[in-house]
């Protein structure tokens, strides 16, 4: 397959995710939220994925033979920890503790999967192009909406500039190297792997953030 007809095809079910969630957003979003303790909680959660995708991002660098690929995981790695000094940084301010949290463990499960990917369009596509293009438009969803309060878009949108070439990027990779069948097979259950994951972590999120589940 071609490569502009193969990134079409995955990038397909994660527009189509992305077009659910305008209508039914997540409290991930912030949008549902009724209570800054709720906002707390979510961003407690998000302060955890910041982190962990610095970790993967610094993880692969050492298996990631592609130069231009090392160079973008390198500042990314970096990018998130800006990411997480921020949003501790928003957490702490609000009288709470950022680190007082225990990650959901379909979110374990979600950053557990994705470190065992061994390929590097695998990882590309499951991390950055699947999670970020969903991440960053729940971002700006975020950011347009008049239910979120300033102190939470604040931080939001110094991330957001950071992450504006999150989507392209990677994009960009999947054309350059994943070039073959065996390429092509890995990156589609990788997206596939990383939708699903995602599916459950924003669901348990949901509940767990508005107090109807324990986890
Ligand atoms: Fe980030
Ligand atoms: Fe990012």
């Amino acid at each position: 397959m071609n490569s502009e007809e193969f990134l079409t095809e995955i990038l397909t079910p994660v527009r189509e995710f992305c077009q659910f969630l305008d209508t039914n957003p997540p409290a991930y979003s912030y949008i549902p939220l009724h209570s800054d303790d709720e906002r707390i909680r979510v961003m407690q959660s998000r302060l955890f994925n910041e982190l962990r995708a610095a970790d993967l991002f610094g993880t692969w660098l050492k298996t990631t033979p592609e130069l231009d690929i090392k160079a973008i995981m390198a500042e990314s790695a970096h990018e998130e920890m800006v990411h997480a000094q921020l949003l501790s940084k928003r957490i702490r301010d609000l009288g709470a503790e950022p680190f007082d949290y225990k990650p959901l463990p379909a979110q374990i499960a979600m950053f557990n999967a994705m470190e065992g990917l061994n390929d590097t369009c695998e990882r590309i596509a499951g991390l950055s192009l699947a999670g970020e293009t969903v991440a960053n438009h729940l971002i700006q969803m975020c950011l347009k909406s008049p239910d979120v309060p300033e102190w939470i878009k604040q931080p939001y949108r110094k991330i957001t500039e950071d992450e504006e070439g999150h989507g392209s990027v990677p994009q960009l990779f999947l054309k350059r190297y994943a070039t073959t069948e065996d390429r092509q097979d890995r990156v589609r259950r990788a997206v596939a792997m990383r939708m699903v994951l995602f599916r459950e972590y924003l669901a348990s999120l949901d509940r767990w953030s508005m107090g109807k589940d324990r986890w």
